[in-house]
């Protein structure tokens, strides 16, 4: 070995130098993928590389790559003689607005994204890392699905991956970009996971493809329409975020992220914020329409009384009769549940229990407290809801609720009718402070069902009918139709004038910003799933 010695006297062994070369041909052998020509066509489809979505992603320089030069170990269909370097995912840990998150991200330029067993063992390995060390795992796919060539030990794979979704699951936020195709088993990675964002038009989820489904089911339809991000986001409710591109996707993961902490040991962000010299909100005032029947957009409430700008909301597009989403309160992280009187008059039906129910589990994961604007006239008669099961899907959003040990607030703007007053976090279920509006109607039902139920024989031997059905409509709803009985019981702690609601939640919250609730010792609950 050529040794020489420096001027200052120190020995050097230069003949290194093809070895360090020979590093840097192979680094740059697996940033090209599957080569230009595949990169190439994955721009024309209108698609980043799987790389340069995480340069968009993460914090510059902060990305470092685990298991770069990973190749598969199959010996069939003539993939022996195919190697490349990564074998179609890049995975690693790196940093979002300064915070450590873990992340995999399909390279479809490789055998299409597809899932190999090496690719599995790649995504495996960082899992286990986010896990152990406490930091959201993020997943960008793009995969043709199983490695076709490879066979069981494909599907094993990703049974080793939905394994430790499920063992993540509650314990790091995982979030799921789809940015491609994802069909077959592979759809049941991100829908383990906490939330799913998929881009218009590029992207696609199914179980069975359109082919499949014309062979069994004879129906005609497009992948777009079969399983894209609008389907999704807005008929299934099986994705949170629909984006635009996958700029926006990637604008928004780190969005979401910023609201939740690294892992359900850890409190969510709480910004600084300077308090105003009031947190008076005269406008709230003015939200509820003096008619009853009248819809108002529950958004404009949130958007009254939460930090400027700060609402991000989930699930904009499904199950529109109720409204949940992130905000901030005086700095802080809060999960908001909103009937939307603007659709269906804000009744509870199957999409919006399960919707709410989903959410409300997160958010108590995650120590994220929770606040609930409450206008619902009830659950959704029916034959449809029935034969469908309202009944246990209505009940998740009540055990998420019963079960949820963060703070919990609850204000009624207006209708608090039947079984909905209850499940929605009301007093009796855990809530800890429960205000409502002097437009608060409180009550078993509304006050026209009630009489007709309640005075059906007085009413039908009555002359004018329509006078006394009137008469014990305004007899009801001058006893019931206020927030005051409730308030007299204790139900409610205190009925509020809306100007002031934002300057009682920052105070209420902060009150409750130690609090601490168990549950009884058990293996799991048996939520009715
Ligand atoms: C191996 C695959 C692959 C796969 C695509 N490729 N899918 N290789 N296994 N599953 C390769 C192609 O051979 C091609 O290689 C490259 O990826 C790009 O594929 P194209 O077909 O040229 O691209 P495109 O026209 O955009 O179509 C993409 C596609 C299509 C729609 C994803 O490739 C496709 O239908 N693939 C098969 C999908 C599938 O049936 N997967 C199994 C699903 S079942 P070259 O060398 O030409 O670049 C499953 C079970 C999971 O996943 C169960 C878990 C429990």
């Amino acid at each position: 070995m050529t040794k020489t010695k420096s001027s200052k006297g120190v020995y050097t062994f230069p003949g290194n130098k093809e070895k360090y070369e020979l590093l840097d041909r192979k680094n740059q052998e697996a940033l090209l993928g599957g080569g230009e020509t595949r990169i190439a066509s994955q721009h024309q489809k209108g698609k980043l590389t799987a790389r340069e979505r995480l340069h968009l992603l993460l914090d510059e320089g902060t990305f470092q790559e685990i298991g770069k030069f990973v190749t598969h170990r199959c010996k069939d269909f003539g993939l022996e003689h195919q190697h490349f370097l990564g074998d179609g995912v890049v995975t690693g840990y790196g940093n979002i607005s300064g915070r450590l998150v873990y992340v995999f991200s399909q390279d479809f330029t490789v055998f299409g994204g597809s899932l190999s067993e090496t690719h599995a063992e790649k995504i495996v390995k960082i899992m286990d890392l986010a896990l152990k060390n406490g930091a959201p795992l993020i997943g960008l796919n793009d995969s043709g699905g199983a490695r076709i060539q490879e066979g069981v030990v494909s599907l094993g794979g990703y049974a080793d991956i939905f394994y430790r979704n499920t063992l993540a699951s509650g314990v790091v936020p995982q979030i799921s970009a789809v940015m491609g195709p994802c069909a077959g088993g592979a759809v049941y990675s991100p829908a383990i996971t906490d939330f799913i964002l998929m881009v218009e038009k590029t992207s696609y989820m199914f179980v069975t493809g359109p082919n499949v489904v014309k062979t069994v089911t004879h129906e005609e339809v497009t992948s777009e329409e079969l399983g894209g991000a609008s389907t999704h986001s807005s008929k299934s409710g099986v994705t949170h975020f629909a984006c635009a591109n996958e700029i926006e996707c990637i604008k928004g993961i780190k969005q979401l992220l910023s609201y939740l902490p690294a892992n359900c040991e850890e409190q969510p962000p709480n910004y600084s914020y300077t308090p105003p010299k009031d947190e008076l909100r005269p406008g709230l005032d003015e939200m509820i329409p003096e008619n009853p029947n009248q819809p108002y957009d529950m958004r404009d409430v949130i958007n009254g009384v939460v930090d400027e700008s700060s609402f991000l909301e989930v699930h904009q597009k499904f199950a529109e009769n109720i409204v949940v989403g992130f905000a901030l309160l005086a700095g802080r992280s809060i999960g908001i549940v909103g009937n939307q009187p603007a659709s269906l008059a804000g009744v509870l039906d199957i999409n919006a229990s399960t919707k709410a129910a989903r959410f409300v589990r997160f958010c108590d994961s995650f120590n994220i407290p929770l606040l609930v604007f409450e206008d619902v006239p009830g659950f959704l008669p029916g034959t449809d809801q029935e034969w469908n099961g309202i009944i246990t899907h209505g009940a998740k959003l009540l055990y998420a609720f019963c079960e949820a040990t963060v703070p919990r607030v609850t204000v009624i703007t207006r209708k608090a009718y039947g079984g909905a007053y209850d499940v929605m976090n009301s007093k009796h279920i855990g809530a800890d402070l429960n205000f409502a509006w002097p437009t608060a109607e409180i009550a078993v039902m509304g006050a026209k069902g009630a009489s007709e139920i309640i005075f059906k024989k007085e009413i039908a031997e009555a002359e004018d009918k329509q006078a006394a059905l009137q008469a014990k409509v305004d007899d009801y709803t001058a006893k019931f139709a206020n927030p005051y009985r409730a308030a007299h019981r204790g139900f409610i702690d205190e009925v509020i004038h809306p100007r002031d609601t934002r300057a009682r939640l920052i105070q209420g919250f902060n009150m409750l910003k130690n609090k601490v609730d168990k549950l009884p010792r058990k293996k799991h609950g048996n939520i009715p799933l």
